[in-house]
């Protein structure tokens, strides 16, 4: 690969794509652009040919109407199409099924280049079923399916690895009830895997998944309103200011005189060491760090710190401000 420096940032490496190897552009793509969701789609060719095969370069653009794309591109070492999308000439119809972590073996399996009079169906031991509306069968071991209508297909070039965005309308959607809950499709239960670079996947449940409070309709103070001793903070992360910023208001001198007085105050024995301490819960951090600042401890400014560092991990960041304030008061 053809490496630059970064006229900006000494840090970066810079790679023009047109002075590197199709594969190594491809892989940075894979790497930085991931994970990326997959989509196992199933066509059939004029001949009534069942084909199969994984695409990445795959996402939803809109709801109304429902569009997602993905793109079968031209291969790398001879820029010959592939059969989906030579199917997908002829028959303008496909299904898009998600892939989950049960089934991405088989998944796997079908992007191997059989024949076009192959059926990938049988090759990669899926169950076909029939869709309601369109030719294509869909795959009975995906508990999520959506027909697709192909409105546009967008050459992106015509050389080896060129892609082809297939825009499809979503015509019809089905999915297990066992993946819904509270009216979504619940990660947990969906189980879905997506691609990175080379041959790594990510299984997206689990202790990969998580949730980020974002209310709608509301306008965060953003972090060139916070104070500079919060964003000096050795304590707090990057992601703590995030949450920080996302308040829409500083805790008011009147709010802040309540925190105080309200907090009950602990003994304080002098034998709590931070060591130990970081271990407590939250509601046993509070009144220590508060008592500890009332009683002006040498490591006031830390304790109260550290508690509101774990009020933020707790998603309670008007906690946070408050004890972080305070930490800045005399
Ligand atoms: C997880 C996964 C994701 C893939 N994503 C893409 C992709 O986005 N575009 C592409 O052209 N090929 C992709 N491939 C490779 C195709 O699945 C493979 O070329 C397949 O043989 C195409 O089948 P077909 O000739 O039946 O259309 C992917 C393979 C795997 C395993």
């Amino acid at each position: 690969m053809s490496v630059k420096r970064s006229k900006t940032e000494s840090t970066y490496i810079s790679v023009d794509p047109k002075e590197a190897s199709i594969k190594e552009v491809h892989q940075l793509l894979l790497g930085g652009v991931a994970p990326r969701p997959i989509a196992l789609v199933s066509t059939i060719s004029k001949k009534g040919i069942n084909n199969l095969a994984p695409f990445s370069f795959f996402n939803a653009f809109g709801a109304n109407p429902p569009i997602v794309a993905f793109s079968p591109s031209r291969r790398g070492h001879d820029g010959t199409t592939k059969d989906t999308l030579n199917n997908l000439r002829e028959i303008k119809q496909c299904v898009i099924q998600a892939v989950t972590h049960d089934m991405v073996e088989q998944a796997s399996l079908s992007s191997t280049e059989y024949e076009p009079e192959i059926d990938e169906f049988i090759k990669s031991g899926f169950t076909p079923i029939p869709s309601d509306l369109i030719k294509p069968m869909r795959v009975k071991e995906s508990p999520f399916h959506m027909e697709c209508e192909v409105l546009q297909i967008v050459p992106l070039g015509d050389k080896n690895a060129s892609g082809n965005l297939v825009i499809c309308e979503v015509i019809r959607f089905h999915f297990h009830p066992e993946i819904f809950k509270d009216g979504i499709i619940e990660p947990n239960l969906i189980d879905l895997v997506g691609r990175n670079s080379s041959n790594y996947y990510t299984r997206a449940s689990g202790e990969a998944i998580f949730s980020i409070t974002k209310p709608i309709g509301k306008k965060g103070i953003g972090f060139d309103n916070l104070p500079v001793f919060v964003k000096q903070s050795h304590v707090l992360t990057a992601n703590n200011l995030g949450q920080l910023a996302n308040c829409e208001s500083i805790p008011s001198q009147d709010e802040m005189d309540s925190f105080v007085n309200s907090t009950g105050t602990t003994a304080d024995t002098g034998d709590i060491y931070i060591s130990s301490f970081i271990f407590k819960s939250l509601d046993e951090m509070i009144p220590i760090a508060v008592t500890r600042w009332k009683n002006k401890h040498d490591e006031a400014k830390d304790f109260l710190e550290i508690t509101a560092k774990k009020a933020l991990d707790n998603k309670k960041p008007d906690v946070a401000w408050k004890l972080l304030l305070l930490s800045n008061r005399e």
